[in-house]
């Protein structure tokens, strides 16, 4: 398995990582048993890097977590956890106040049995709380040693920037990690979150890299999935996230290029995300250990360069304004030097 550095950190982390929202689903994920032969695989394979949150499976995934992880050497895994789903009822139970921070994290460390968590990331954006008092419980957790770095998921780009000029200001510690949905079908980060943690120097980890399931191809000639698969339990919210008519032709041509290279699918997918040395880790989900081998082999095989453009060019994203123009103006308006300034910008390609 391959690692990557997540972002400007220290932090090296498998660039295939477990992702356990499927453990203890009871509808379409894997019970106690199923994820301790997830993590074993996973960590047999070299892979360091766990993905959890308290919202998934209404905290069980968490609790199984706790228990699978007794008997490894926890200081050799990076073990990441979210919070600001509503926990419930209670109006402070939620969201990213000092107090639900605070409560949150310490929840999870005892769910999970741990002493520290290495990642802790805000699942999401709290409009109701000044980013100043986010920040600064953040950055209290880590001084306090009960997490090791901070981390964003689900962010506007500029909520990102103004969050890390916040902890900046106050002296704290900033987000070295943004997570995001990001798979072939699903390029929207391109235009602004990723530029924005290439320019934060944070890395981008990305969620339902297999569009939940879609690119392993396994939906080809399929009317109504059966029971249990993720798409006919969740149809209402992933048919329009992810099936129109281009896409699945994108689908057939990553199982195109899978017999021509004589891999499966979800490699090939997975692999092509792993092209851009900005993605520093995928998050494989998997129900079975069956299901996750193809993901694993991500971690170390990587894509040929021209089948990765002929995926890249197949569902090309539109960038919209301002890249449109930018790309008649920007560049003739600029005057051509030899060096370019040693400046960490990116923008979404022009050409
Ligand atoms: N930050 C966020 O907001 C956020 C949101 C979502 C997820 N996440 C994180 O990202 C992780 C991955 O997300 P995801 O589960 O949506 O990823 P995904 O890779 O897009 O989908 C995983 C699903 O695809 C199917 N699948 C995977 N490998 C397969 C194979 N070899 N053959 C056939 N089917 C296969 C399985 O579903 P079926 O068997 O049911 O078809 C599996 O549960 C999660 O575990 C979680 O840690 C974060």
């Amino acid at each position: 398995m391959k690692h990557r550095y997540l972002g400007n950190s220290g932090l090296a982390v498998s660039r295939v990582c477990l992702g356990t929202m499927t453990f203890g689903n009871k509808s379409w994920g894997c019970d106690e048993a199923t994820s301790q032969a997830l993590l074993d695989a996973y960590i047999d394979s070299g892979g360091n890097f766990i993905d959890t949150a308290d919202l998934y499976s209404d905290t069980e995934s968490e609790k199984i977590l706790g228990n699978i992880l007794k008997g490894k050497n926890r200081d050799d895994l990076v073990i990441a956890s979210k919070c600001w789903f509503p926990m419930n009822e209670s109006p402070n139970a939620r969201g990213l106040s000092r107090k639900h921070i605070i409560e949150a994290c310490e929840a999870s460390l005892t769910r999970m049995n741990l002493d520290y968590m290495d990642l802790y990331q805000i699942h999401g954006p709290d409009p109701y709380t000044p980013i100043e008092e986010t920040m600064s419980a953040l950055d209290d957790l880590v001084r306090s040693g009960k997490i090791r770095y901070i981390g964003c998921s689900n962010l506007y780009a500029w909520q990102i920037v103004k969050a890390n000029a916040t902890a900046d200001k106050q002296g704290g510690a900033p987000f070295i990690s943004g997570q995001y949905l990001y798979n072939l079908i699903r390029r929207d980060i391109e235009t602004e979150i990723i530029p924005a943690c290439v320019d934060q120097g944070m890395g981008v980890l990305c969620w339902s890299p297999l569009a939940s399931g879609l690119l392993t191809g396994k939906y080809q000639g399929v009317d109504i999935p059966e029971p249990g698969l993720r798409f006919k339990e969740m149809g209402h919210i992933l048919n329009d996230r992810f099936i129109w008519k281009e896409a699945l032709e994108l689908v057939d041509m990553v199982c195109q290029i899978g017999d021509e290279l004589g891999k499966n699918p979800v490699t090939v997918a997975l692999s092509w995300i792993l092209k851009d040395q900005a993605i520093t880790s995928v998050l494989a989900g998997s129900r079975s250990v069956e299901q996750l081998q193809p993901s694993l082999e991500a971690g170390e095989w990587d894509l040929p360069d021209e089948h990765a453009q002929k995926l890249t060019e197949k569902l090309p994203h539109e960038h919209g304004y301002p890249c449109d123009w930018m790309k008649v103006c920007l560049l003739s308006n600029f005057t051509k030097t030899e060096r370019v300034p040693n400046r960490v910008q990116r923008f979404p390609p022009l050409a």
